[in-house]
């Protein structure tokens, strides 16, 4: 492959343990984790991403002990209105992905304006997944088809997907050093090519983005089909075109 990425999706995990190691609270690492994200943001911009897709808060996050809930809640709040000028200024899009129903009516109505500040922006598209979880989407696409009486089909479903606006990512990273999805994009991460990286989400610099993106290079995909027939050296269908 001699393309970057269209869609980088990544699961920003390891504020906690950054904080830790400092002798920090938790929020402290979520602060330095919102740098961490502006920078790869514009990391993303200069080499010519398509949609980055961030994981920053999951459905199964409510269960940590309510201060680091409610101070994550505040950086949300705070990270809109200094974040949104600067988007703008680099024509970023932001699209909130998640269940908002139990956020506050303060965030709710930071996360809408922010949208629609941004909604003429085309470089990026900065899909930032809050209060999100793979297996509610799912859920939320069958409930919406099921309401209109529509015939529940992969097509369908993946329309009815909170990412339906974008195409599936190519490339999904997770930082912190665990190997697992966490309940991420379970639909639309079918055929994107994983990496994993050690470092903790505050360190993830543009050389560790660099790094994921040369290893997504070196990756052949292949979507169920033979080497062969990727490589255009596939016999029987040389032999059938000639
Ligand atoms: C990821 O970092 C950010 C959120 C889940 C909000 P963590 O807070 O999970 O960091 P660790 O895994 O405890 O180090
Ligand atoms: C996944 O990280 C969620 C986000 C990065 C927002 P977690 O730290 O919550 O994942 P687990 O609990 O280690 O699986
Ligand atoms: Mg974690």
């Amino acid at each position: 492959m001699s393309q970057v990425p269209h869609h980088i999706a990544i699961v920003m995990d390891g504020n906690g343990r950054w904080a830790n190691d400092r002798f920090l609270p938790r929020i402290a690492g979520h602060k330095q984790g919102v740098d961490s994200l502006n920078r790869c943001v514009r990391a993303c911009l200069e080499r010519g991403i398509g949609v980055l897709t961030v994981f920053a808060f999951s459905s199964e996050n409510w269960n940590r002990p309510s201060e680091e809930v409610s101070g994550l809640m505040a950086l949300l709040a705070l990270a809109l209105s200094r974040e949104v000028p600067r988007l703008n200024a680099n024509g970023v899009r932001i699209h909130f992905v998640g269940d908002r129903q139990r956020l506050s009516e303060k965030v709710q109505s930071g996360l809408a304006q922010a949208e629609l500040s941004t909604a003429g922006n085309q470089r990026l598209i900065f899909n930032v997944c809050f209060n999100y979880g793979g297996r509610w989407d799912i859920a939320q696409a069958a409930q919406k088809l099921a309401s209109r009486g529509e015939a529940i089909t992969e097509l369908s479903l993946d329309k009815a997907m909170a990412l339906a606006h974008v195409p599936d990512p190519d490339l999904l990273i997770r930082t912190g050093g665990e190997l697992r999805i966490s309940n991420f994009l379970l639909w639309q991460a079918a055929y994107a090519e994983l990496h994993f990286s050690d470092k903790l989400w505050p360190e993830f610099d543009e050389a560790a983005l660099d790094e994921a993106i040369a290893a997504y290079l070196t990756r052949e995909r292949r979507f169920g089909q033979t080497s062969a027939q990727v490589s255009g050296h596939d016999k029987s269908q040389i032999e059938k075109a000639a």
